[in-house]
């Protein structure tokens, strides 16, 4: 075979693979409607244990099967530690961090994301299983780091 053949080969395994990357990109955004965490607003963290909604963290109802839950994270725990939510409910996740960067995962779901002292963080989920969902903070914040867990119930 000449080397031009294998060239072309190579450009085509190319192509293939950028086309199959942007298809997979395009259905899980668009498809699948997964985005990043989205940043939405600023709160001083000196201020923030006083500050709408953190001076009040839980959860809240916003609508029919709809609930907003405030979280503060702080070393080292998430404030409130846990929630209990109906099957079926969409939870906005309004979040930050009262001193340093911590994490925010609930396994078992998509919903992972910083929070960062300074900046809101804010991600919606809906829970169609009923279950145990631990919240576990995934960021190295510190001595406590690996016992500052929580736990979402959905009943
Ligand atoms: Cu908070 Cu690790």
């Amino acid at each position: 075979m000449k080397i031009e053949t294998y060239e072309k080969a190579y450009l085509a395994l190319g192509g293939v693979t950028l086309t199959a990357a942007l298809l997979v990109l395009l259905y899980t955004s668009v498809g699948m409607d997964i985005h990043l965490p989205t940043h939405i607003a600023e709160v001083d963290p000196a201020t923030v244990r006083t500050t709408p909604p953190f001076d009040q963290p839980g959860l809240r109802q916003i609508g029919p099967g709809r609930y907003e839950a405030v979280i503060l994270g702080q070393v080292w725990a998430f404030l409130p530690q846990e929630i209990r939510v109906p099957v079926g409910a969409e939870v906005t996740f309004t979040a930050t961090s009262a001193d340093v960067i911590h994490g925010f995962l609930i396994a078992g779901t998509r919903v992972n994301m910083m929070l960062i002292p300074g900046q809101v963080s804010r991600q919606t989920y809906t829970f169609r299983r009923p279950g145990e969902y631990g919240l576990i903070c995934h960021e190295y914040c510190g001595l406590g780091h690996q016992g500052m867990v929580g736990m979402v119930i959905v009943e």
